[in-house]
């Protein structure tokens, strides 16, 4: 019975009164309100939802929780209220309501329109949508505007994100623990099974939807087969219901070996018919139960994962037969490419890593059905804190492709460490990979510019029990970063940081300016005083890549090798004299870093092998550089602590302890890295620090 529109389905809200004063414990996260309460004053105080979809629904109940408290009755009529009101719903319902409105303003998938307008004497705050979600993403934009006292009493602005793919990923284990997770527990398993209590789970899906994210898969990317089990399907069932009022569709991680390991095959062979069938059997059973499903994540023939080369057959081919299943409901496969053989020969020097994912994957460009997307970490080896960005973006103009982040911090920090991300993130999405003109990786991941319909975003996050989802209260700037820049890559770091500072503590222009300073100043204090000069992070790589080991990447098979002895550090990756990685970039990108008077100091010693007294374009040579950035990072890490406590009595007591605490614990951990790595160095090299320091912290 849906007669285009039908004034019935017209609900008014009417907001009861709550005055709950709850504790700054992070877990509202950006989405505290209390400014927004204070800033309401001029607007008005009904909401009018239209149409009949529970997203909908869902963005009238958010937008009167955060006006005043919670949604009173509501309150089923035929009619606009004949007073100043918000108004929300798709184009399709609210158009016949304001016929002298233009579909063009309406931005198609999941943008929104947001516009005021006079009628019958009332004034009309309109959040429309071409679809249900855009609704929503229009009531949480608005609401953001609100609360930092952005100018909202006229409004014409129709927003659209970058691209259709937007997911976060999480790497939790069904027994509960959670895979580089630092945060508690998952919120979503327990003990082999999906937790009974979803509480968590609808919550983080309100947080993923505010900032625009479509997609979530729930599982680690080292998939338990049991995933797929029938048991398990029914569970599954309850977190798509919990994710669905929010718009985020449910995605799972699955291993290659499942229709063995729990369909009973005696093969996975991704070109067996049996195998075939099994994954549509997989794909129709889940979509009978889970019709909004988003799809699958693979990982395969990666750090020890089950994978087709088993069979002699390619990723395409593995990548093929289940994306099929999934094709008729249109689901859609991330298959990423982190792939890797991590038994190398650390004695080869053309041995390279870096070089895997673009070997492999580059040759199978076209070969991929319509509905895969390869996901590329963003950089070649895997989350540092700096790299190159990853060759494979600019090679493989006939394939869907979505570029993976890391929100949670493995190897940044793990939240113990400040590192706001989005800065990084930015260089990468900005670099111009030159594959066909002027192409940044922002627009090949949209589609853009190989005009590809799929493409987009999936980040590991990794959010846990912990009251405040990431650990570190300032982590959380780094999932709103994400979601913001996977929405729209053009906004700058600086935005995003004052953006999300303003949401999270308040308008007070002296918070602002200190919090934001802080983000924007942090991955480089990290990467001061941990890897220099692109040689990678100097983690610890075998362990838990936390803390400093700086002989811990070399003399293994895992292929994170700085290559530093007595003479030098670095890897030669030229195409000159090294691996060729170089050669995987186009002519304009091999100019960059092929020749050294060309290669940015950050990535020398990615790219090359050079003495210590090699003379950076700063004109330091590369071991003062080592030094003075390490005694350099630890001072601004203890800066950090200095400009947070000039922010005591200006916010709450809780969050500023909490952030106290690891702040200082952060300082004392860079004095740790800071002697360890110029130890080391010193003790290697032999050459001395020009300035004398060491040994006198
Ligand atoms: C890193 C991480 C692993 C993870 C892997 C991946 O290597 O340490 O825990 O499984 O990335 O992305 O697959």
């Amino acid at each position: 019975m849906r007669d285009a529109f039908c004034l019935a389905y017209i609900a008014i809200l009417s907001p009861i009164s709550i005055h709950t004063a709850f504790a700054e414990s992070g877990a509202e996260a950006w989405l505290r309100y209390s400014q927004v309460k204070e800033g309401a004053t001029s607007l008005p105080n009904r909401v009018a939802v239209v149409g009949n979809s529970e997203i909908v629904r869902t963005a009238g109940s958010e937008l009167v929780r955060a006006l005043e408290g919670r949604p009173g009755k509501r309150v089923p009529t035929g009619e606009l209220p004949n007073a100043d009101a918000f108004v929300l719903g798709t184009w399709r319902d609210i158009h016949p309501l304001f016929p002298s409105l233009s579909r063009s303003r309406v931005p198609s998938g999941d943008g929104f329109w947001l516009k005021t307008v006079p009628q019958h004497g009332a004034k009309y705050w309109l959040i429309i949508g071409a679809s249900n979600r855009g609704v929503l993403y229009g009531t949480f934009s608005l609401l953001a505007r609100i609360a930092q006292q952005q100018h909202v009493l006229t409004l014409d602005d129709s927003p659209s994100p970058s691209a259709p793919i937007r997911w976060v990923s999480q790497w939790d284990n069904l027994d509960g623990t959670i895979e580089r997770g630092y945060a508690g527990r998952s919120i979503f398993l327990d003990n082999g099974q999906v937790r009974g209590d979803l509480t968590r789970v609808s919550e983080y899906a309100r947080l993923l939807a505010s900032i625009g994210i479509n997609g979530c898969a729930i599982n680690n990317v080292n998939a338990d087969p049991r995933v797929l089990s029938s048991e398990m399907l029914p569970q599954l069932v309850r977190i798509a219901d919990t994710f669905r009022p929010w718009g985020v569709k449910l995605a799972i991680s699955v291993d290659l070996s499942s229709p063995m390991a729990v369909g009973g095959l005696k093969t996975f062979d991704p070109l067996d018919p049996d195998v075939a069938a099994w994954w549509k059997k997989a794909g129709d059973g889940i979509y009978a139960r889970i019709p909004d499903f988003g799809g699958f994540v693979v990982k395969a023939d990666s750090e020890g994962r089950s994978g087709p080369s088993q069979y002699g057959r390619t990723a395409a081919d593995a990548a093929n037969v289940i994306a099929r299943a999934l094709r008729p409901h249109h689901g859609v496969l991330l298959y990423r490419a982190f792939v890797y053989n991590h038994h190398l020969d650390w004695r080869d020097l053309k041995a390279d890593r870096a070089r895997a994912a673009y070997d492999y994957f580059h040759p199978l460009d076209g070969n991929f059905d319509e509905n895969v997307v390869i996901q590329i970490k963003y950089g070649p080896i895997d989350s540092q804190v700096r790299e190159p960005a990853s060759p494979l973006f600019g090679a493989m103009p006939n394939t869907s492709q979505a570029i993976e982040l890391q929100v949670t911090q493995e190897y940044t920090g793990q939240q113990r460490h400040l590192c706001f991300l989005v800065p990084m993130w930015k260089e990468i999405l900005d670099f111009d990979m030159h594959a066909n003109g002027a192409t940044p990786v922002k627009k090949i991941v949209s589609g853009e510019v190989w005009h590809r319909r799929l493409g987009g975003y999936n980040a590991v996050v990794n959010v846990g029990l912990d009251a405040n989802w990431l650990g570190h209260p300032l982590a959380m700037a780094n999932l709103y970063g994400y979601g913001r820049l996977a929405w729209n890559p053009n906004l700058s770091a600086e935005e995003i940081a004052a953006e999300w500072t303003r949401l999270t503590f308040g308008n007070n222009p002296q918070v602002v300016s200190t919090i934001s300073k802080m983000l924007l100043s942090s991955w480089h204090i990290y990467e001061s005083y941990t890897g220099p000069l692109g040689a990678g992070t100097l983690t610890d790589i075998l362990g838990d890549h936390y803390g400093p080991g700086i002989e811990s990447s070399e003399h293994n098979g895992w292929g994170q090798w700085h290559r530093a002895d007595e003479h030098g550090i670095g890897m030669d990756r030229t195409i000159a004299t090294g691996t060729g990685y170089i050669g995987q970039y186009s002519r304009e990108v091999q100019k960059r870093y092929e020749w050294l008077a060309n290669c940015p100091d950050e990535l020398l010693l990615f790219m090359h092998h050079v003495p210590y007294t090699f003379v950076l374009h700063s004109g330091n040579t590369v071991i003062q550089h080592i030094y003075d950035s390490h005694y350099e990072g630890a001072e601004q890490a203890a800066e950090l602590v200095t400009q947070w406590k000039s922010l005591h009595g200006q916010i709450d007591d809780e969050r500023y302890s909490d952030v106290l605490t690891r702040l200082e614990y952060q300082a004392g951990h860079a004095i740790v890295w800071r002697d360890t790595v110029v130890n080391w160095f010193f003790k290697t090299s032999g050459i001395m620090d020009a300035k004398g320091r060491m040994g006198h912290p």
